[in-house]
């Protein structure tokens, strides 16, 4: 589903993240592991206002491993705790319950001094559409909970899933809205299917993707396509990655629609290996 994200909607999201903070001890914000930047709200320290988080990178399993590495390095020299997950298989939910018990441990130990009764965990997983807020809860609760429409606004009653460990999770997470501020955060979106098809041009998104395994995944593009280097006119790529993968229009040409599908399910679906769009920014 496509969201429009008029800025009544953002307002409403933020609203609804917000009240809901009050009822958690912390915030898993999920992130999708390919791009932990660009997949992150553009607001989001400011709506958590200092809540204890934890960043989830989810999907790990298409991510570069080495470089998912270095994200949660970064993300520590930020003081940030993150964890890296792939909610489909259910790969590293014991990781998520225990860095959520070493963030809060201070406050549940002060509690415990205060002589308040011991609980659990309570936590809310936030994020962009797509990234797998509902597989992770589904996995984290072992059941099926209904999907809330990826729209904000759109709400039912809320409940707390109880886990076996030490965690409880509300049901329904927040949904915030991506970033749209620069064209390469929107290709590296579109590119991953975290936003919607029809947002940007498609070719556009395809020829930005084949450019970007040029300069970073050289050999998994020469591998896959079998070029070294990219010729400057990409219409002569296209042209033959679709006389090679059969995609001919009616009249007998090569059709371009069809190639950039093409491209694009092989970064979807990790034909080209597993990439990461977003490195983490150099120290200063
Ligand atoms: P959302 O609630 O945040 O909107 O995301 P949702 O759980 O619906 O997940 C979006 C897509 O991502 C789903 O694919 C889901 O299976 C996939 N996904 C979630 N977590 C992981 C993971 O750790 N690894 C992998 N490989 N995939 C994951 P889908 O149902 O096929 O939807 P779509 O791809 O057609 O959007």
């Amino acid at each position: 589903m496509t969201i429009q994200w008029f800025p009544g909607h953002m307002a409403k999201a933020r609203r609804q993240v917000t009240e809901k903070l009050k009822l958690v001890d912390i915030i898993f914000e999920l992130v999708d592991a390919r791009l932990p930047l660009s997949s992150r709200n553009p607001m989001i320290d400011e709506i958590l206002n200092q809540k204890p988080r934890l960043v989830i990178l989810n999907k790990e399993d298409m991510a570069d491993p080495a470089i998912t590495k270095e994200w949660i390095a970064y993300f520590k020299e930020h003081g940030i705790e993150s964890v890296s997950v792939n909610s489909q298989a259910g790969n590293g939910l014991d990781k998520i319950v225990k860095a959520a018990e070493n963030i809060l441990k201070e406050k549940f130990d002060r509690m415990r001094a205060r002589g308040i009764k011991p609980r659990a965990m309570r936590a809310m997983i936030v994020g962009i559409p797509n990234v797998g807020k509902s597989t992770l809860i589904n996995r984290i609760a072992k059941k099926n909970i209904a999907k809330t429409g990826n729209m904000p606004g759109v709400t039912k009653a809320q409940q707390w899933i109880k886990t076996a460990r030490n965690l409880e999770l509300l049901d329904t997470p927040g949904i915030l809205w991506p970033k749209f501020e620069d064209p390469e955060t929107g290709f590296k979106l579109a590119l991953t299917g975290a936003i919607k098809d029809s947002i940007l041009n498609l070719q556009d998104v395809a020829i930005w993707g084949l450019r970007f395994l040029e300069s970073r995944y050289p050999s998994h593009l020469e591998e896959r396509y079998g070029y070294t280097e990219l010729p400057d006119d990409m219409a002569v790529v296209f042209e033959q990655i679709g006389e090679r993968r059969g995609c001919l229009s009616s009249g007998g040409g090569v059709d371009y629609d069809k190639v950039t599908d093409i491209i694009i399910r092989d970064v979807r679906t990790t034909q080209f290996g597993r990439l990461t769009f977003d490195i983490p920014p150099k120290k200063a």
